[in-house]
C-alpha cells in the first residue's frame, strides 16, 4: 500500500498553480458522449478519478487522446450504452453519464454504484429528473433508462443536487422543448458543464441560479473549452499555507468561487490577498479557532473544504464547532486525526475541535479524498514523522498532492 511519510514543523512559502477542477470535468468528459463529434478539453487535471472516465468513455466506444492536460475524445461511434460495472464501482460519478448517454442513444445501463465512504448517497433525485423527462426506468439490479423521444418538462428538485442537477442538464439538452429545472444546484461546477454544453452548440441557461432552463436543441457539433480550476483544491492549498505559518501565492484560482472559504480563513487570522486570478496566504505563527462552521450547498461552506479546514483547527487557539449538513458520514478523518492528538468530541453532525498546542506524529489511514488531504495537513503541522496510508484515496482527486507541497517546502516523501 502506498503511503506518504511526512516530517512535520516546515513552514511552506512559494508559489502553487491550482489544477482544473475534478467536479467539473468529470460531467464534462460525460458531456462529451452528446455531440457525435469531437470535443478537446484543456486543463484537465491528472486524476485518477479522470482516467477511470477516459477509460468508461473508451469502453463505450469513444477515441479518447491525451497529451499533458489536454484531452481530446470523438464520440462519433457510441458502439455500447453499458456502463462497465467495475468502473461504476471504482468511480460513483459515473452516474453522471446515464444523463448523456441516455441523451445520445435513448437507452443506458448502469450498475447501482451504491453507497460510498462519505455516506448513502442515493440516486432517487437524478432518476425522478429522467422520469420527468421521459424516460422508462427499471432498477432489477441494473438501472436500466430507456426513452427515444425525451420531452421537456418542469422539474423541482427536493434537494439542490450537484450530480442530479448536471444528469438532467445532460439528457434535456437534446430533448423536445424546454426543461426547467427549479431548485437546482447552484455550484460553479454547474455553470462550467452549462459553458461546455453551449460551447457544442446547446441553449443551456441560468447555471449559478436556482433555476437553470435548457431549450432542446436537434444537433450540437465540435467544441474546444477550458475547464475552470478547482476551488476545492485551492482551498486544500490554502490550509496547506495556514497550518505551517506559511505564505503560499495561488495562480490560477477564481476568487469569487472561493468566498465561502475566504471568509474562514480570514476569521482565523491569515491575511489574504487576491489579484485577478491570483491569492495570496499569508498565515499567522498560530491560527485563531472558527466559531462555527456549517456545512451548506453552493454559496455556503462546501462540504469538500470541511475535513482540511477541520485539520486546520486542531492547533488552533480555542474551540471551534463543526456541523456537517451535507454528507452523513463524513467525520471518518476524526478518529485519525486523534491519533494526532487531536481533541475532538462528536455527536451526529456536530463535533467540537478544541484546539491543542501541538500535534504528534503517527501512522494514520486516509478513508476518503478530502479526509486523506485533511491527514497530510496534519502530518505537515506535527511533531515528528506522520505517516498517511490509503494515498490512492488522495490521488483520485489531487494532482500530485505530495509533489505540489514538496515544492513548496514540505518534507514528504511517497513510500
Ligand atoms: C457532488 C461532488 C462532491 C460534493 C457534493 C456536494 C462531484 C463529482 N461530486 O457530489 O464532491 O461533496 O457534490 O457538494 O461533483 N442526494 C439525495 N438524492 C439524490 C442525490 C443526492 O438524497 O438523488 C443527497 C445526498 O445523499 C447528499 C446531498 O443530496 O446528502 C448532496 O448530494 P449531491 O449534491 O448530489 O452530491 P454529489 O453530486 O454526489
Amino acid at each position: 500500500m502506498l503511503l506518504y511519510r511526512i516530517v512535520g514543523g516546515n513552514r511552506l512559502n512559494g508559489n502553487i498553480k491550482v489544477e482544473g477542477a475534478k467536479n467539473a470535468v468529470l460531467p464534462i468528459l460525460a458531456a462529451t458522449i452528446l455531440n457525435g463529434g469531437e470535443s478537446i478539453i484543456e486543463n484537465v487535471p491528472a486524476l485518477n478519478d479522470v482516467e477511470t472516465m477516459l477509460e468508461i468513455l473508451k469502453k463505450l466506444g469513444c477515441r479518447v487522446s491525451h497529451q499533458d492536460n489536454t484531452v481530446t475524445v470523438d464520440s462519433s461511434s457510441i458502439t455500447s450504452n453499458e456502463i462497465p460495472t467495475v468502473l461504476v464501482k471504482r468511480m460513483r460519478s459515473s452516474i453522471i453519464l446515464l444523463g448523456s448517454l441516455l441523451g445520445r442513444t435513448g437507452k443506458v445501463i448502469s450498475n447501482y454504484p451504491g453507497g460510498c465512504a462519505i455516506g448513502v448517497r442515493p440516486i432517487d433525485l437524478h432518476l425522478k429528473g429522467l422520469r420527468l423527462l421521459g424516460a422508462h426506468v427499471e432498477m432489477h439490479g441494473q438501472i436500466v433508462c430507456q426513452g427515444k423521444e425525451l420531452t421537456g418538462t418542469e422539474i423541482q428538485l427536493d434537494y439542490p443536487s450537484v450530480g442530479a442537477t448536471e444528469n438532467i442538464m445532460l439528457a434535456a439538452v437534446l430533448a423536445k422543448g424546454t426543461t426547467l429545472i427549479r431548485n437546482a444546484a447552484k455550484e460553479p461546477e454547474i455553470a462550467d458543464l452549462q459553458g461546455f454544453l453551449n460551447a457544442m452548440g446547446a441553449k443551456v441557461y441560468g447555471a449559478g441560479n436556482h433555476i437553470i432552463r435548457i431549450e432542446g436543441v436537434e444537433k450540437l457539433h465540435n467544441c474546444r473549452y477550458t475547464v475552470m480550476p478547482d476551488r476545492i483544491a485551492a482551498a486544500t492549498y490554502m490550509a496547506a499555507a495556514a497550518v505551517s505559518g506559511g505564505e503560499i501565492n495561488l495562480e490560477n484560482v477564481v476568487v469569487e468561487h472561493l468566498h465561502p472559504v475566504l471568509d474562514k480563513f480570514r476569521e482565523s487570522g491569515c491575511v489574504l490577498q487576491t489579484n485577478c486570478s491570483r491569492l495570496r496566504v499569508t498565515a499567522p505563527g498560530r491560527l485563531k479557532a472558527i466559531d462555527l462552521i456549517r456545512t451548506l450547498p453552493y454559496p455556503g461552506f462546501p462540504t469538500d473544504a470541511q475535513p482540511q479546514m477541520m485539520a486546520a483547527m486542531c492547533t488552533a487557539h480555542g474551540t471551534s464547532i463543526f456541523v456537517e449538513n451535507i454528507f452523513e458520514n463524513r467525520y471518518r478523518h476524526i478518529d485519525e486525526l486523534i491519533k494526532l492528538g487531536a481533541d475532538i468530541k462528536v455527536d451526529g453532525r456536530i463535533a467540537v475541535v478544541r484546539g491543542v498546542p501541538r500535534l504528534s506524529g503517527a501512522q494514520v489511514s486516509a478513508k476518503d479524498l478530502r479526509g486523506g488531504a485533511a491527514l497530510v495537513l496534519a502530518g505537515l503541522m506535527a511533531e515528528g514523522v506522520t505517516e498517511v496510508e490509503g494515498i490512492e484515496h488522495i490521488d483520485r482527486g489531487y494532482e500530485n498532492l505530495g509533489q505540489k507541497l514538496k515544492n513548496l517546502g514540505a518534507d514528504i516523501t511517497m513510500a
